[in-house]
């Protein structure tokens, strides 16, 4: 096994538009980005993954991409783009961008141009047919939108501001991969690829994720751009099992460092239903499926990717945590970040997380600015769903959880903003969930989150170390085992509220040498007979 950099990197997302504002229009932008990296510095993060930042009339906030080769306006300039990864770098940060290759907006010339003639020389860049099929839209209704001026539909899997790029066309294939050379001369340090899974897709046969395709284009792609750099690519796929993200990550097959795969976050969704069809979270079930993957995708053939958060998905406290409380909430958020950060795999941290942000609850749909669930909300109303059900599902699911501004202080819109209104409203609980407050007391999420990294940092043990499960039939009890030669490392994580004992002493561990960290002060040593007190963590060297 060859190591690379990025098996022991740490990486922080950021969402644009809802990070920092310095222009005073409520919209984040790229100067705010390069104000705040000292503080990305001080967290220890060696990465940034960059939502998109590319051109684009937003009607699915920047996926919906108008010119790949310039930015966004409310954003900034490419001086902006270019200092920051300048800036990142003098401070040993590097850039990944995302790149949006499955669709583009439809104000890019190309699908301007794709759509005037059946015979334009573009026409065949999108995925143009006479008659609609059954495939369905990610953001409710048809994926097929009519277009009066050739009387063909275009397909769409996203918005119908988002028409699919045929990537059976060569040519588009290889102007994308000339953009993602122009990103790498640049000096960016790697790719998130959204979607990628889909790339494939045979739409006469009604496939769309891993189509027989895909691995040729991304092999492909791989030879044409990023695999002659040594960089981290990340590709997003949702219905990848460990047999799938091996493709993907076997570093002899030339395709990407690490997939980003969905299984531990599917288990709130009813089977065979929508996100939105929620179900009961169970202990056992994320045991189970983090598990899998911990053993199943190694270093030899694959590797792990660890997250809890992105722009996509609710915060983490208010899912598998308590937000009820200011100290649940605390004692959640170290737990849940003890739990992952002492996995094997390269950790993403998503904007707020480090400091426990939480999801919002908008009274008014009005306040909402998701296409996805504001589509959905319109849908389901059409179809007979009561508003306080569809609501309900929209403050456990909505994308919109995410994508409140940034708590940074406690001033007015908590430091996002000058202007009086943001994009989308700040959550009401930034007076005490902000950064300001996380960094002024030692006790915080944030410096937990920072101990992590840098734990992570000191011990090859959490970057390569065996796992084993711990317990495995305790249903309140998350713990497991890390070992690489000699050194041992055990988690033991309480995902509830309430205390439970637990009896180490029949599992042949050995004897405690030094707790590593702790979301209590005053945690014992003594492994055999533990009381753990409620979201009690604790990583323990052996
Ligand atoms: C996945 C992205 O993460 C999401 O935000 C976006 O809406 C879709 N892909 C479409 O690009």
């Amino acid at each position: 096994m060859e190591k690379k950099w990025w098996h022991k990197s740490v990486v922080y997302q950021i969402y644009p538009r809802s990070f920092n504002d310095t222009n005073g229009d409520g919209i984040g932008d790229i100067q705010g980005i390069i104000r705040k990296l000292d503080y990305l510095n001080e967290l220890g993060i060696d990465v940034i993954w960059l939502s998109p930042v590319y051109k684009s009339p937003n009607d699915d906030n920047g996926y919906d991409i108008s010119d790949y080769e310039d930015i966004m306006d409310e954003f900034g300039t490419m001086q902006d783009m270019d200092m920051l990864i300048l800036e990142a770098k003098k401070r040993g940060i590097k850039i990944v961008m995302d790149l949006v290759l499955n669709h583009t907006s439809d104000e890019h010339k190309w699908f301007i141009e794709s759509r005037k003639s059946i015979d334009n020389s573009y026409r065949d860049y999108y995925i143009w047919r006479d008659k609609p099929n059954n495939i369905k839209s990610t953001f409710s209704g048809s994926a097929w939108q009519y277009d009066e001026t050739t009387n063909q539909y275009y397909l769409h899997i996203f918005s119908k501001k988002q028409p699919d790029l045929n990537w059976e066309n060569e040519i588009v294939r290889n102007k994308l991969y000339d953009m993602i050379n122009f990103w790498i001369d640049k000096g960016v340090g790697g790719f998130r690829l959204d979607v990628i899974d889909l790339v494939g897709k045979e739409i006469d046969n009604e496939i769309l994720g891993n189509g027989p395709k895909l691995h040729d284009y991304i092999q492909e792609m791989n030879v044409k751009t990023f695999g002659k750099h040594d960089m981290l690519t990340v590709g997003e796929t949702w219905g990848a099992t460990p047999e799938i993200a091996k493709m993907y990550s076997d570093q002899k097959r030339n395709e990407f460092s690490m997939i980003f795969q969905f299984e531990h976050i599917l288990l709130d969704q009813q089977e065979g239903k929508e996100k939105w069809d929620l179900k009961p979270l169970e202990l056992k079930d994320l045991k189970r499926v983090l598990s899998k993957w911990q053993i199943e995708l190694t270093e030899e053939d694959g590797w792990n990717s660890l997250f809890w958060n992105n722009h996509d998905l609710p915060r983490i406290i208010s899912r598998w945590g308590n937000d009820t409380s200011e100290e649940l909430r605390v004692l959640s958020g170290k737990m849940l970040a003890t739990l992952l950060h002492g996995m094997k795999g390269t950790p993403y941290i998503y904007q707020g997380e480090e400091i426990g942000m939480t999801n919002i609850k908008y009274e008014s749909l009005d306040d909402y600015r998701d296409i996805e669930l504001i589509n959905m909300y319109n849908e389901r109303i059409k179809e007979g769903y009561c508003h306080d059900d569809i609501m309900n599902s929209i403050y456990s699911k909505g994308r919109d959880n995410a994508r409140t501004p940034m708590q940074w202080d406690d001033s007015n819109n908590s430091g996002f903003t000058t202007s009086k209104e943001p994009w989308i409203k700040v959550n009401s609980n930034y007076r005490t969930v902000n950064v300001k407050k996380a960094l002024d007391d030692k006790e915080s999420i944030f410096y937990h989150y920072k101990k992590l990294i840098q734990v992570r940092k000191e011990h090859e043990t959490i970057i390569y170390g065996d796992y084993k499960l711990i317990l495995e039939d305790n249903n309140q009890v998350f713990a497991y085992l890390r070992q690489l030669n000699e050194e041992k490392i055990l988690v033991i994580c309480n995902f509830y509220n309430t205390e439970v004992e637990i009896d180490l002493s029949k599992e042949n561990l050995g004897c405690t040498k030094e707790i590593m960290l702790s979301n209590y002060n005053d945690t014992k040593l003594d492994i055999n007979k533990i009381l753990l007190r409620p979201y009690e963590a604790i990583m323990y060297k052996l």
